[in-house]
């Protein structure tokens, strides 16, 4: 299973990614590929650690989306990798038609909440400020209601009472770098696609 990663930040769960890989623990899955849509992410700086090809895509003029000239580079490029498997890393940029047609059931998206709650921005700050015990990590296929795709699977963190954003954060993060890598070794041995 080819997979290309989509990111925008610091890469940490791409790194997760890779580090499963060479740990043998992405069964027959491999990354072919990451591509940042901004130039200076710290996910770009995988590529070389990993010999890994990873290059920025440029996804101007939007900030949370991607135009109709972007999206086009956005497939083309990922055509070419013949990708099987599109994994959004922190990717923060709302995916549409045709983006999701021409890859429909083989875009999955990580998410720091557990989906529907906490949608969109700031996974763990709204479940933070809203006081919440429990809170976690999803990972969904994507679709075109924003974080609201099928439900792959997830991983609860507890919220403790001396619990800091920053505290939380971290456990969180920690949740998703065990979460994302299984999930894409589970799909690396079942039907991707699924009914959506
Ligand atoms: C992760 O926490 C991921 O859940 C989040 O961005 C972070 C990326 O971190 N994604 C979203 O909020 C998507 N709505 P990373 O660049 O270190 O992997």
């Amino acid at each position: 299973m080819r997979i290309v990663i989509l990111g925008s930040g610091r890469g940490s769960n791409a790194e997760a990614i890779l580090k499963a890989q060479q740990a043998g623990r992405l069964c027959s899955a491999r990354v072919v590929q990451i591509y940042a849509d901004k130039p200076d992410a710290g996910i770009l700086a995988l590529g070389p650690r990993f010999g890994v090809s990873a290059d920025f895509l440029d996804a101007a003029p939007y900030k949370t989306k991607l135009d109709g000239t972007a999206e086009q580079h956005y497939i083309a490029a990922i055509l070419a990798c013949q990708a099987d498997l599109i994994v959004l890393a922190g990717f923060m940029r709302v995916l549409k038609p045709p983006f999701l047609t021409q890859f429909a059931g083989r875009v999955i998206n990580l998410h720091p909440s557990l989906l529907p709650s906490f949608p969109g921005l700031d996974g763990i700050g709204q479940a933070f400020r809203r006081g919440v015990k429990i809170t976690g990590c999803t990972v969904h296929h994507v679709t075109l209601e924003v974080d609201g795709g099928p439900i792959i699977d997830q991983a609860a963190v507890r919220v403790e009472d001396d619990d800091t954003l920053e505290t939380l954060s971290a456990r969180v993060h920690a949740a998703e770098h065990a979460l994302l890598p299984a999930v894409i070794a589970r799909l690396s041995n079942s039907d991707l696609r699924p009914t959506l």
